[in-house]
């Protein structure tokens, strides 16, 4: 059976409880991918341009910091990643993350939660961070019977 791991990241909990399902349904460790500084409500309020998700999402080149690099993709065959969607990609935290280890061999799965749209363009957006990994969109608001699909991709 291959090693799996669910990294995710998560500003307000959605992405968070969906990763735990996921790793438990897929026999998965965990991972939680932390900014170096977390984000405040004031950080996440996308009706204020100058917000910081706002200054960040309209430069799509920004990667903030992580608060550690300890994950130890190495181990993993299999990695899901986990965020929500921010202004129809993700978060770019999530290329700070692609960008910080060797993804290369691996098998990439993304999941994501939303307000209501789909992936937009994350996952050609993130291809360009780990273009040696496959990357494979996997849903957005997963259902308890998707989550179950998930776990079985690997
Ligand atoms: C800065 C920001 C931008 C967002 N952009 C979108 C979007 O483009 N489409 C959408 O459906 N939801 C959008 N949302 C809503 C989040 O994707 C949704 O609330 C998500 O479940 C939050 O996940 P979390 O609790 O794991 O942080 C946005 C939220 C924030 C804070």
């Amino acid at each position: 059976m291959s090693k799996k791991l669910v990294a995710y990241f998560s500003a307000s909990g959605n992405t968070a409880a969906l990763a735990k399902s996921l790793a438990d349904k897929a026999g998965a460790d965990i991972y939680e991918i932390r900014p170096s500084v977390p984000y405040t409500n004031a950080d996440l309020n996308w009706q204020n341009k100058q917000s910081r998700s706002s200054i960040e999402m309209s430069d799509h080149s920004s990667r903030p910091g992580l608060a550690d690099t300890s994950a130890d993709i190495a181990a993993y065959d299999t990695i899901y990643i986990g965020f929500p969607v921010w202004w129809y990609i993700a978060p770019t935290i999530i290329n700070t993350f692609l960008e910080s280890y060797d993804f290369s061999g691996k098998k990439i799965i993304l999941f994501a939660t939303s307000g209501g749209s789909g992936f937009g363009k994350a996952v050609e957006n993130l291809r360009t961070s780990a273009p040696n990994a496959e990357i494979i969109e996997g849903k957005v608001n997963p259902s308890a019977k998707d989550i179950e699909v998930l776990a079985e991709m690997d």
